[in-house]
């Protein structure tokens, strides 16, 4: 059973991390709705990991408040645990098991489990069922993952890096896992550095850099407003595509269509394009550098 509640499943604010002297989260802001698929993304070291285990209570947090499903990870509530499914950035835990053993294990420690070979199968994994995992590949390592962070049917799932490593198919056949999740209003946060991913699951994101939050939005939104432009590109009389950045495209348009229709010409290839998610992520993260 789901809770019904208004509130965010993930409210996170102020969030703050030091390791040592190292201050890996200078104060994160950002919350989750119910049923959302929202992304964290950024460069290596940006914080996205300690973010992601603070939320599942696997690391304790300097400072600031974080809600998971109403709850606090920090107190480590029981309830959290069997609500919540995870994929863990690193795992190698169950060398000596099969993967079936493996799944089963996990499924123990949920009230409400999905059926293990089902979840074996969903993970693409029911070739290798029998096999113990330390025998897996790396990519097959990581599906193993991504079965254990569903077979307890959680309403909120964690999701580090789910693909890493996957194969084209494996990677489009997570994403009709996720998809699927969404569908039945599972909530999902998960990590990646693979922007075409974001772009394609996540109805927001996060980019986050040096533990801080730059930009949240829709993948799609993230530039307007920002310094991202509109890209107008056209081909000119040699064929070659020839490309202008612009916030006005309208008054661009206008001057560049009416030139070459005093000269009699054609535009080829005319395109109006948002930057993508990858030139905003670029762009963001390589500003902040500066
Ligand atoms: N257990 C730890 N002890 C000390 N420092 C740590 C520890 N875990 C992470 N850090 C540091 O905290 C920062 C954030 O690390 P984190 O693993 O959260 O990054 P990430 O965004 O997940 O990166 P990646 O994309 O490489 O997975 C880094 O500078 C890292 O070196
Ligand atoms: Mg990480």
């Amino acid at each position: 059973m789901q809770t019904v509640s208004d509130a965010p499943a993930i409210l996170v604010r102020d969030l703050r991390k030091a390791y040592g002297s190292t201050e890996a989260l200078q104060g994160i802001d950002f919350e989750v709705a119910r049923g959302e698929v929202f992304g964290l993304l950024g460069p290596n070291g940006a914080g996205k990991t300690t973010t992601v285990e603070i939320l599942e209570g696997y690391r304790e947090r300097s400072g600031g408040i974080v809600s998971v499903l109403d709850m606090d990870p920090g107190q480590r509530p029981i309830q959290l645990r069997r609500r919540v499914g995870i994929v863990l950035q690193s795992s190698g835990m169950y060398r000596h098991l099969t993967v079936r053993e493996a799944v089963e294990h996990w499924a123990a420690l949920y009230p409400d489990p999905r059926d293990v070979d089902e979840t074996v199968a969903l993970a693409g994994l029911e070739d290798k069922a029998d096999q113990r995992t330390r025998r897996l590949s790396g990519g097959q390592l990581r599906r193993l993952d991504f079965a254990l962070a569903l077979v307890g049917d959680p309403e909120l799932v964690f999701l580090d890096e789910p693909t890493t490593g996957f194969d084209p198919a494996a990677r489009r056949s997570a994403w009709e896992t996720v998809r699927r999740l969404q569908a039945l209003g599972k909530t999902v946060l998960l990590t990646t550095h693979y922007l075409d991913e974001a772009q394609a699951l996540c109805d927001r994101v996060a980019i986050v850099k040096d533990g801080r939050v730059l930009a949240v939005g829709a993948p799609a939104q993230l530039g307007v407003g920002g310094t991202s432009r509109y890209r107008v590109s056209w081909r000119d009389g040699a064929g070659e595509l020839v490309a202008q950045e612009t916030d006005d495209p309208t008054a661009l348009l206008h001057r560049l269509t009416s030139a070459a229709l005093a000269r009699g010409e054609a535009l080829a290839d005319l395109s109006v394009t948002r930057p993508s998610l990858e030139d905003v992520y670029l762009e963001l993260t390589a500003e902040e550098a500066r």
